[in-house]
């Protein structure tokens, strides 16, 4: 398995040793919920998982993760992609995502992702040069009485106001509210 991850990166560097390391840790989270029975219908949970240890998901871990639960990586890149928490691509030290869901449209998510954009410097999608800050725009997380609302790196900041974004995201850059 660490044989594979190597002649996919094909460098034989630090960024493999660490990938190994990433995956070894995916693998006793999987052997930590088999133990507990079926993994019939945790593929969610350890993709959310992977992302947190790699910090997006690129496509060795979904192959990966997709040979560990016997399942075709189009199913894992289908989940992947039909989910917007899921990102396929490098991510900030700080994700931040603005929920664009119906329920936080109508109150102002839009302004609110400009206003991210604005203070980031970045387009939704974008990630700040500094690696520190990559901003995304979710569809609805499923806490649509706090809209609108902001994630930084999974943190809720509920019924947000356009003037308070700044506030919020440059916290994060002198490292107050992490
Ligand atoms: S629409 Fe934003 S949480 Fe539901």
């Amino acid at each position: 398995m660490v044989a594979e991850v190597k002649d996919l990166c094909g460098q034989n560097g630090q960024c493999c040793s660490e990938m190994q390391n990433q995956l070894q840790q995916i693998d006793a989270f999987i052997d930590e919920l088999a133990k507990q029975g079926s993994l019939d219908g945790k593929l969610i949970a350890i993709l959310h998982k992977a992302q947190e240890i790699v910090g997006y998901l690129p496509d060795e871990v979904q192959a990966h993760v997709a040979r560990r639960l016997s399942l075709s990586p189009a199913k894992v890149f289908g989940v992947v992609t039909f989910y917007s928490y899921f990102s396929r691509v490098p991510r900030g030290k700080y994700a931040v995502d603005v929920c664009m869901g119906t329920a936080c449209f109508v109150v102002g998510a839009d302004a609110v992702l400009e206003e991210c954009k604005k203070v980031l410097g970045i387009e939704s999608g974008g990630v700040t040069d500094d690696h520190m800050f990559s901003l995304n725009a979710l569809r609805c997380v499923g806490a649509c009485g706090l809209a609108p609302l902001v994630l930084v790196n999974g943190k809720l900041y509920g019924r947000i106001k356009v003037d308070e974004v700044k506030g919020v995201l440059e916290s994060y850059k002198e490292g107050g509210a992490q």
